[in-house]
């Protein structure tokens, strides 16, 4: 077998991808097409078929459909995300709403979940399509729990980490379990992977949260401090909140018709306070988690990527 060489391994599925989006209609495939060259870090089939590799038969052909089928999901919700969220940038490129309207980034939401069905139904293993499907349900659970919270002072961390858990850490767990599974690992491995892939989850949905507040707008690819403006109150917010009576006081009483500078004030608070590096270091222990778990999986080519892509995650600036 080929050696491990995980950025050929993306050339081979953003191929697969470009393909798949092909459509005998041009609005739906230059949409689906505009957010798929954007760039995108391609997480999701990257620990797929890493996670393939702790199997009898890496890299497979049903490695390889899930793989895809696990980004087109991630793109739908994406593109729906962004709808839900009246954002105009993603990946530094108008959102689809933005350059087309916003009909068209429901319907190629749509159109992306479908086919991510349709890559999923040519899978063998049944197993598989119920998992998948179970997921989809998740992720949208953990979307509507976002839109019901937003602006919500109720909330605590605990919904905060339920929620993350759902929007983010299922697909990533999922990644790492049914790559496993795909290529015929041991139960035992894969339980330990899809372990692993959550707490990776976790920690990737908190660092994603910390850079809405510390990274710039070139970098993350749309305007910093999104989240707090949209009324989603990440972890950084949930902490300092707990701990200062006078920004709880602030924050809570942001509302979406709240003036501009007011948000900007929030913000620029978090930025230079402390619940930033305590969020980073929250994030941090979730990826020790992960390392841990690794260790006690054989050493091979595939751990190796594993901590140079867990190390690229924890540094990213994007
Ligand atoms: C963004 O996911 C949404 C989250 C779940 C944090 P990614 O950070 O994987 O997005 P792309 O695909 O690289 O743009
Ligand atoms: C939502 O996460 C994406 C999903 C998991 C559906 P975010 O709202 O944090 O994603 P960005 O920041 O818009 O990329
Ligand atoms: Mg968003
Ligand atoms: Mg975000």
């Amino acid at each position: 077998m080929e050696k491990l060489n995980i950025n050929k391994e993306i050339k081979k599925i953003e191929k697969e991808l470009k393909n798949t989006i092909k459509s005998e209609n041009p609005i739906l495939e230059e949409a689906s097409l505009h957010l798929l060259s954007s760039g995108g870090k391609r997480v999701r089939p990257s620990f797929v078929v890493l996670s393939s590799e702790y199997g009898l038969h890496p890299r497979n052909e049903e490695t390889y459909k899930i793989a895809v089928s696990l980004e087109l999901i991630h793109m739908a919700t994406l593109v729906h995300d962004d709808v839900i969220d009246r954002s105009d940038k993603r990946r530094g490129r108008y959102t689809i709403s933005k350059k087309w309207d916003q009909e068209t980034a429901i319907l190629t939401g749509n159109y992306l979940l479908a086919l991510a069905l349709n890559h999923i139904s040519s899978i063998q293993d049944k197993r598989i399509h119920m998992i998948l499907s179970n997921a989809i349900i998740d992720v949208c659970r953990g979307e509507l729990f976002q839109f019901q919270d937003q602006f919500n002072t109720k909330q605590t961390i605990t919904n905060y980490l339920r929620r993350i858990n759902r929007k983010t850490a299922l697909l990533i767990q999922l990644a790492t379990e049914l790559g496993a599974l795909s290529a015929d690992a041991d139960l035992k491995t894969a339980n330990k992977l899809k372990r692993i892939g959550h707490y990776i989850g976790m920690s990737f949905q908190i660092v994603d949260d910390v850079l809405d507040f510390t990274s710039t707008e070139k970098q993350l690819g749309k305007p910093v401090g999104s989240d707090l403006m949209n009324g989603h109150l990440t972890l950084p917010v949930l902490l300092e909140r707990r701990k200062n009576p006078q920004f709880k006081a602030l924050v809570d009483s942001l509302g979406p018709e709240s003036p501009k500078e007011d948000f900007e004030y929030c913000v620029r608070y978090i930025r230079s306070s402390e619940s930033i590096e305590q969020s980073k270091s929250i994030s941090k222990h979730y990826l020790n988690k992960a390392l841990d778990l690794l260790g006690e999986l054989e050493t091979s080519p595939a751990s190796t990527w594993f901590k140079k892509l867990i190390k690229r995650m924890e540094s990213r600036n994007t």
